[in-house]
């Protein structure tokens, strides 16, 4: 089995900070890591949920992915992250099973972690984040 966990779920976002006061005040959630990758233009806040955590996304320029999505589709679910042990195995297994690769070799994610994502076409509409601690 290659899925070790549910990473995380990400939640698209216009005002991250009052996304952030909303899961606090429903939840009593806290925020255990928030970061800006400049590369992918995002600014995030992860909020621990047992082993997995909610990350709440916004773009941080207009050209960014997450800032089209949000133009486009509006606030939601954007991807889901599972938790890998080897990311390129995960992702030459995917691409195997006739996924369709973002990236074609793993890169850095936020807080250390390496990543890669799967198109949503090919992979019943969900853009998929293999996420490896
Ligand atoms: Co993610």
């Amino acid at each position: 089995m290659i899925l070790t966990e549910i990473d995380h779920i990400a939640i698209a976002v216009n005002d991250l900070d009052e996304a952030i006061a909303f899961y606090e005040n429903a939840f009593g959630a806290r925020v255990e890591h928030r970061e800006q990758i400049e590369r992918d233009g995002v600014d995030e806040a992860l909020l621990k949920v047992a082993e997995s955590y909610v990350q709440l996304i916004t773009g941080t320029r207009d050209d960014s992915p997450v800032a089209k999505y949000l133009e486009k589709k509006g606030e939601g679910l954007h991807h889901v992250g599972y938790r890998v042990d080897d990311c390129a195995a995960a992702l030459a297994s995917m691409v195997e099973a006739g996924a369709t690769p973002i990236d074609s070799e793993p890169r850095p994610g936020s807080r250390g972690t390496t990543i890669a994502f799967i198109h949503p076409k090919g992979a019943y509409g969900t853009l998929i984040e293999l996420v490896q601690e």
